[in-house]
């Protein structure tokens, strides 16, 4: 069994980006601990672990598995680029209504998101007035270093995680600069263009011993510099793009489809959706951000090289389209050709009327509860067992990464059982027979 810290007092939760899925975490989260409503779709706080034989009844709640911290200590920290405390960024974000926003008013007006580090160039569809300056990128990282220092003494907070709500920057490939420590920090210093601020955000995380999770598709931490610098001072870090709406109806679907072994054509999948989100993602370069984070899904589960009469060369088409009157209230469509005995050909079509935050701030909650599970069980760098929450998972440079949900499910669990020194859980079965 691994040595784990216990949780002891407050954690700070520390979220650059108080839009739509940052404040329906933290109001939602708010409301949860009052007893108005229920965390339906986090896995921490309604899911249950089996134990052992199936025959031994023994299938707790994985919040009494696992020594988590309680929803009564997490304390609130954002920044943004716009001054909008947490009430009045959740009532232009839209996505709850007056019923779970009155009730907490009080607490979410007391978050004040501080001052961002952003830069224009990295979001084209977005600019606000909330911002830092500094000389150089390595002032504006020791500035975050600071808040975060300034967070913890404020709040007598004894651990904190970072998450990323912020907004989807543009497509940036790995560059020099992220080659290595010493040339990213270089690179802060003479502001290297291929510097994003998701990045200094990130390192300033990093740098003061806090787990970083990375809720866009944007580079951010997944650099070699940084994953080596989270390496190096044992933290955790986790990434990247939260898996919600479409691409987790995908990740639902694919594997049973593989599973049964049906051909796929193709797969198209359109959406439309008015938030603000939407619209950083009517701009190409973002959008080509998101379209890499959600292509690769369909290739990595229904390995085509493996299979090549059933998914060599099936067509996979993904739109985002900006549109007003939808709100944070998407619509995804996606229509499959596929083939099944003799070739005969058969289509699907899903038409998911979602709501994207709510299905991401469950995940924002579980991540910050495991992130912080993580680093007090001295887990450092990449947390490839929480793949289960991202479209577009970090692994190890030599790995792929594993889309299937269900696989994703039981590398979880099978995690926190051996985090827990419980026997891992295969489904062999054999031993009810002998
Ligand atoms: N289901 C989902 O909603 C979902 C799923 C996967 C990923 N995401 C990603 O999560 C992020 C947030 O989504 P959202 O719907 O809340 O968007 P949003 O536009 O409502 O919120 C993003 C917020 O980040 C702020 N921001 C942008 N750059 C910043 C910076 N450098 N520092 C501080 N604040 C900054 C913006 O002002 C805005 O308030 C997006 O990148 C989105 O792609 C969302």
């Amino acid at each position: 069994m691994t040595q784990i810290a216990q949780p002891t007092g407050k954690l700070g939760v520390l979220i650059p980006g108080l839009g739509a899925v940052g404040t329906t975490f933290i109001a939602g989260v708010l409301n949860i601990r009052r007893g108005l409503a229920a965390p339906i779709g986090s896995l921490t706080q309604m899911g249950t672990i089996r134990l052992g034989k199936r025959t031994e009844g023994r299938s707790p709640l994985i919040r009494d598995f696992v020594p988590l911290a309680g929803l009564d200590d997490l304390v609130f920290g954002a920044w943004d680029i716009f001054e909008d405390n947490a009430y009045e960024a959740a009532k232009s974000a839209a996505v709850l209504g007056d019923e779970h926003l009155d009730g907490v008013r009080e607490e979410l007006e007391a978050i004040r998101p501080m001052k961002a580090v952003f830069s224009h160039e990295y979001v084209k569809r977005l600019d606000g007035p909330h911002v830092k300056s500094g000389a150089n990128k390595m002032e504006l990282a020791e500035q975050l270093r600071q808040d975060i220092r300034d967070f913890k003494a404020a709040n007598g907070v004894e651990r904190m995680v970072m998450i990323w709500c912020g907004s989807t920057e543009i497509y940036l490939q790995r560059a020099e600069a992220h080659a290595t420590v010493e040339a990213f920090e270089e690179g802060l210093r003479n502001n290297s263009p291929d510097i994003a601020p998701s990045m200094i955000y990130a390192y300033a995380a990093l740098m003061e011993g806090v787990p970083y999770v990375n809720g866009a598709p944007n580079l951010s931490v997944d650099i070699p510099a940084l994953i080596s610098l989270a390496n190096e001072r044992n933290v955790p870090i986790a990434g990247k793009d939260y898996k919600t709406g479409q691409t987790l109806m995908k990740t639902i679907l694919a594997p049973g489809l593989k599973a049964r072994l049906l051909g796929l054509n193709g797969w198209f999948s359109t959406n439309i959706l008015g938030n603000r989100d939407g619209e950083v993602l009517d701009d190409p370069a973002s959008f080509r951000t998101k379209e890499e984070s959600k292509l690769g899904v369909l290739d990595y589960i229904l390995q085509p090289h493996l299979y090549p009469e059933l998914y060599g060369g099936f067509y996979h088409k993904v739109r985002i389209n900006y549109y007003p009157p939808r709100g944070d209230n998407k619509e995804g469509w996606d229509n499959i050709d596929i083939f099944g005995w003799l070739g005969y050909p058969m289509q699907i079509k899903v038409d998911f009327l979602c709501r994207d935050s709510i299905l991401a701030a469950p995940i924002v909650l579980d991540l910050a509860l495991f992130m912080d599970l993580a680093q007090r069980a001295g887990m450092r760098g990449i947390q490839e067992w929480l793949s289960f929450y991202f479209k577009s998972p970090m692994t190890a440079p030599e790995l792929y990464p594993e889309h299937d949900l269900f696989i994703q499910l039981t590398k979880l669990k099978n995690n926190l059982r051996h985090l827990m020194g419980e026997e891992l859980i295969t489904h062999l079965g054999v031993e009810y027979y002998e």
